[in-house]
């Protein structure tokens, strides 16, 4: 059994990829999952002016979240064709502590968006930079249109296929 790390890289409230990684999290049975919300996380922008003894306890607490599970679930709005400053800062805190965080753990990448494009662009830039912190891609999904797609909090239609068959490519990543 792995223990999985799950979290959207959204400061919205309301952020629709937290809603993806909560019902991808249920179908994910036979391991231990933890849903981590940082929704509400005020991180302080990088600086390499900043003390590097100084890191802001939200990312402290992360790094060892990290440290401690085997695989992760990582759900990324797309702002602007890129990945959202909330995210990038924080990846960008993760990877002055240590050498490649994610130390070539499997990685779930997924990413939704209200509109056709569901977020992929983002997701070809995630799957470039994370592996500069060791991150080992093991599956993608991204789903499209999510206010169609994504109804009583379970993704329904066409793109359940997909996602089911990215879900089983990720397990026989564990
Ligand atoms: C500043 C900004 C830029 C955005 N740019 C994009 C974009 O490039 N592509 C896209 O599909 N959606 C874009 N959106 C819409 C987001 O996909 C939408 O806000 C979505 O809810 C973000 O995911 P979240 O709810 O998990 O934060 C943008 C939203 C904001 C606020």
């Amino acid at each position: 059994m792995s223990k999985i790390l799950a979290f959207a890289g959204s400061n919205n409230s309301k952020s629709i990829n937290h809603q993806l990684v909560k019902y991808v999290s249920s179908l994910i049975k036979d391991h231990e999952l933890t849903v981590l919300d940082i929704r509400a996380w005020n991180v302080p922008m990088y600086s390499i002016d900043m003390d590097p003894d100084e890191i802001p306890e939200q990312i402290t607490t992360l790094m060892n979240l990290i440290k401690e599970h085997d695989a992760f679930i990582i759900s990324s709005p797309e702002h602007n064709g890129s990945t959202p400053a909330f995210l990038k800062n924080i990846l960008d805190w993760l990877s002055r502590r240590s050498e490649g965080i994610f130390v070539r753990k499997p990685v779930f990448l997924m990413s939704t968006s209200p509109g056709k494009g569901g977020g992929a662009n983002n997701m070809k830039q995630l799957i470039h930079s994370l592996p500069y912190q060791h991150a080992s891609i093991a599956s993608t999904f991204s789903l499209p249109s999510f206010y169609d797609n994504f109804k009583d909090g379970a993704v329904i239609g066409e793109h359940l296929g997909e996602l089911h068959e990215s879900v089983a490519e990720f397990k026989e990543a564990l």
